[in-house]
């Protein structure tokens, strides 16, 4: 037995370790710690989901953003960025071909874009579940007052995915412009778990200046938040941002981390991301043998597609929604999981 796998044997047991204990596995874990690990994490992940795997169909419905986060490719000086908004019709389009396709759960993900009032984010949730009663809607659009988190969740918005980024204070004001705060942001989650709302975290691995324990605050962070979803993927950067020449974050780094949050919050869903797709050709097969357990297709229309750029040489920006279930359903069957239509409610719900 190794140091590390001494540690992992403990997080497995105790659910939590301490801030050093992470940072040491972060800095010192050998690829045979690795495999240790994501044992555990598939057999944690397996007693409670089995071999399911979630989908989740995401609706890119616009890339306008009045914010100016360093790392993102539609921050609003990125003046290159061909800027899009879909209209209802159009969303609920790309609704009714998902629900064709299986899926069970929409995810309307944008930049915080004030033409759409929180009236207007009502009207097309309430009409999304009035339409699709047994399907989830989940919002992704960014940070509100309370109030307005409290209209979205009257209007039957089931769930809310909001990164942290960073839990790191100082870490975050490095990677945002002054306007963004760390308070607020964790305000919000705060807020949204209060509410009801089925919530997801997350942050980036290898964005700027973070280091090992940065990393092991955002579990300590997750672990007190106990959200319900923890979205995780290698920061990658973007040709017109202030980061366009700073480094991708790792593929191991990433599934470690994948396997870690797995061990601390069992029942967690956990996506393997895009970004791990785009990281390694491999990357989101890799990223369900490291614990995650849902997949998010891309249901945007083709032609908005390439212009929902977070970061460069983003996968599936040509294939239709029908290509995508087709391509992630051989995936995950390649790995021995299988790709799922239900609502895939966290474990607790
Ligand atoms: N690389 C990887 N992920 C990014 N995101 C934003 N920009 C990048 C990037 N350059 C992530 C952020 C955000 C989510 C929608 O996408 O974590 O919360
Ligand atoms: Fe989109 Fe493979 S998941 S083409």
């Amino acid at each position: 037995m190794s140091r590390i796998t001494e540690l992992i044997d403990k997080l497995e047991k105790d659910r939590i370790l301490t801030k050093d204990e992470y940072t040491e596995i972060i800095r010192g874990h050998t690829p045979e710690d690795d495999e240790y690990l994501f044992e555990k994490a598939r057999a944690v992940r397996e007693k409670i989901y089995g071999k399911a795997v979630y989908m989740r169909g995401l609706i890119e419905f616009t890339n306008y953003c009045k914010n100016d986060c360093y790392y993102c490719g539609i921050r609003r000086s990125a003046k290159n960025a061909e800027r899009y908004r879909l209209t209802e019709e159009q969303i609920l389009q790309c609704c009714e071909k998902g629900h064709e396709l299986g899926f069970r759960t929409f995810v309307l993900q944008g930049g915080e874009d004030g033409w759409y009032t929180d009236e207007r984010i009502v009207d097309i949730v309430s009409r999304i579940k009035e339409r699709f009663p047994d399907c989830a809607v989940t919002l992704s659009i960014g940070e509100k007052s309370r109030e307005s988190y409290e209209k979205y969740r009257k209007a039957g918005a089931d769930r809310y995915l909001l990164r942290h980024e960073t839990a790191n204070n100082d870490h975050y004001r490095k990677i945002h412009p002054p306007e963004l705060s760390p308070e607020n942001r964790k305000r919000c989650l705060a807020d949204l778990k209060e509410l009801g709302f089925q919530t997801g975290c997350g942050f980036m691995v290898g964005s700027p200046h973070q280091t090992p324990e940065h990393l092991a605050e955002d579990i300590l962070y997750i672990s007190e938040l106990q959200p319900h979803m923890v979205g995780i993927g290698p920061f990658i950067p973007h040709h017109d941002t202030p980061y366009a020449e700073e480094k991708s974050g790792a593929l191991e780094m990433t599934l470690l981390m994948l396997g870690l949050i797995r061990l601390t919050l069992p029942d967690v869903l956990l996506p393997a991301t895009t970004a791990l797709g785009t990281i390694d050709p491999k990357g989101r097969e890799k990223g369900l043998l490291a614990g995650a357990n849902v997949v998010m297709p891309n249901l945007s229309p083709r032609d908005v597609r390439n212009k929902y750029l977070l970061y460069d040489n983003k996968i599936c920006t040509g294939d239709e929604a029908a290509e995508c279930v087709a391509c992630l359903g051989r995936r995950v069957s390649s790995v021995g999981y299988q790709l799922v239509t239900d609502r895939g409610d966290h474990k607790a719900n």
